[in-house]
């Protein structure tokens, strides 16, 4: 993890430097690894269902908020739902037809950073630069192989801090005062 300059945050104008500092001193807004959440509607089921799978092979603990069938669902309710949790600290993977319609919601919960991710790259790259705590993946867009390699790449890479926590920090800043 590169150290942070304690310089970082000076030309952050005064509006934003507050809650820009403080997500540069965090080097990572994630809380420790404890439990991952997941949630999907029925578009995202059967990549959940592998998803979830692919955690527990691996030791880690899964929260499955759902759904779980291919039933139709509304997928606001679960990205609300995981999101909330997520806004106080964990991580979580939100699943969909595309994508896009769980980052969407997840998005406007205050504190949450959802990713859309469909290669390994921006998986790293929204870690890294973004801080994101939430990962949305398409179940009907992205491979389940993919999926489990997308998942892997995101949940071991940290946030790079410096710059990217300045960046974050004034998004942070702009949130608080909505
Ligand atoms: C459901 O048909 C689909 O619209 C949903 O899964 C998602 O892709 C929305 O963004």
């Amino acid at each position: 993890m590169p150290e942070i300059p304690s310089n970082a945050a000076d030309h952050v104008p005064e509006q934003f430097s507050t809650a820009a500092e403080n997500h540069l001193k965090r080097k990572t807004a994630l809380a420790p690894m404890g439990e991952l959440l997941i949630g999907a509607d029925h578009g995202g089921f059967t990549l959940k269902k592998a998803l979830v799978e692919h955690l527990r092979r691996k030791g880690i603990a899964v929260r499955d908020f759902g759904c779980h069938s291919e039933e139709s669902c509304d997928y606001p309710d679960t990205a609300f739902k995981v999101a909330a949790e997520v806004a106080k600290g964990h991580r979580g993977v939100l699943i969909c037809g595309t994508g896009i319609g769980m980052s969407i919601a997840a998005n406007k919960v205050r504190g949450v950073r959802a990713a859309l991710c469909h290669d390994e790259r921006t998986a790293r790259l929204s870690r890294e630069h973004n801080d994101a705590n939430l990962l949305a993946l398409g179940g009907r867009t992205t491979d389940v192989e993919l999926a489990k390699r997308i998942l892997d790449v995101w949940l071991s890479t940290s946030f790079a801090g410096e710059r990217h926590g300045m960046r974050v920090g004034k998004i942070t800043s702009y949130e608080a005062a909505q």
